[in-house]
């Protein structure tokens, strides 16, 4: 496991193998639920520190790292000296020089964690920046995905909704080409980015029913209103472009719905929908476990030195 890297900010830090590692690490503890495997003195210690709300994220983060035997704990950037103008690398070399070995970071600023490229100054995990990308939301769905259905080869998936301001999707976009999955970005015209920016096998659909029909699954997103600019209304989205368990009924089309949530019922998907078996968000949920110690396990044990120096040089 020695060449996973020590920031994980992007999909395009990983590469095809390291992947395929961690869809099986992954598997080997939803299926043997009693491994511990930080069972070494001192045992590591492992930070959150979210800049912006979740429920999901930082608290699978906590429960996986507790699961894998780590010690946890949950920077508080609102009390911290961040607030006192503190910079986010004096913040992060300190939790490092306190003996901290990673941080999952989250902050409404994208691209936030790229100044840390070339000097890192502790492992840092992506739990979300601003619009740009959820590297281990996309991770723990293709997990999810790869259980439903273990050759994704050639199928259609269609993420449905706020689609330029989702890093979920954007993270998406990048990983599940790799594994042959076709991408429909489907949703009103606002909400879709401009098709001349799109990957290869990822096109745009903005009639909701044709969506529904050509896909083998559907992951719907939430209006993601704090990242609008202007004002966006939700009147009858359920309608013209939400996804009821009627309508999946009335097309015919009886497949997975996947949500990284939270969900908004009434909206993107209306409460028949989400307490059916069709709904796939709680599946997802239960593998944001299993996906996120193996993330962290294979970023602890790379060995590397050159976290935490400053000015070339380590105290
Ligand atoms: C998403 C996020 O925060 O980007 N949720 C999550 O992490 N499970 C999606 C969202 O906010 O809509």
């Amino acid at each position: 496991m020695a060449s996973f890297p020590s920031l994980l900010e992007s999909i395009d830090d990983l590469n095809f193998t390291q992947i395929d590692v961690l869809l099986s690490r992954a598997k080997h503890f939803k299926d043997n639920p009693q491994l511990s495997p930080f069972n070494t003195t001192p045992k590591p210690i492992i930070a959150t520190s979210f800049l912006e709300n979740s429920t999901r994220t930082k608290h699978s983060f906590a429960v996986a790292i507790r699961r894998l035997g780590g010690l946890y704990i949950d920077f508080n950037a609102e009390t911290s000296s961040l607030k006192k103008g503190e910079s986010l690398e004096e913040t992060f070399l300190t939790l490092f020089y306190q003996g901290v070995n990673l941080c999952v970071f989250r902050s409404s600023v994208s691209h936030q964690l790229s100044q840390f490229k070339e000097n890192l100054p502790i492992k840092l995990v992506n739990g979300g920046d601003g619009v740009n990308e959820h590297p281990t939301q996309a991770l723990l769905d293709l997990y999810t995905l790869t259980e439903l259905c273990p050759d994704l080869n050639g199928k259609t998936i269609s993420i449905i909704g706020d689609n330029i301001h989702s890093r979920v999707a954007h993270s998406l976009m990048k990983l599940l080409p790799q594994f042959g999955m076709k991408i429909i970005l489907s949703g009103p015209l606002e909400y879709l980015p401009d098709s001349a920016t799109l990957p290869k096998g990822v096109e745009l659909l903005t009639d909701r029913d044709e969506t529904v029909k050509r896909s083998d699954f559907i992951y719907l997103l939430r209006i993601q209103k704090e990242r609008h600019e202007g004002k966006t209304s939700n009147d009858n989205y359920l309608e013209t472009n939400g996804v009821s368990l009627d309508r999946l009924k009335k097309l015919n089309k009886i497949i997975p719905v996947l949500h990284p949530g939270p969900a908004n019922i009434g909206v993107e998907l209306d409460q028949a929908l989400i307490k059916s078996s069709l709904y796939k968000g709680y599946l997802q949920v239960e593998n944001s476990i299993p996906m996120r110690m193996a993330i962290i396990e294979a970023m602890l044990l790379n060995n590397d030195q050159n976290i935490g120096k400053v000015n070339g040089e380590k105290f």
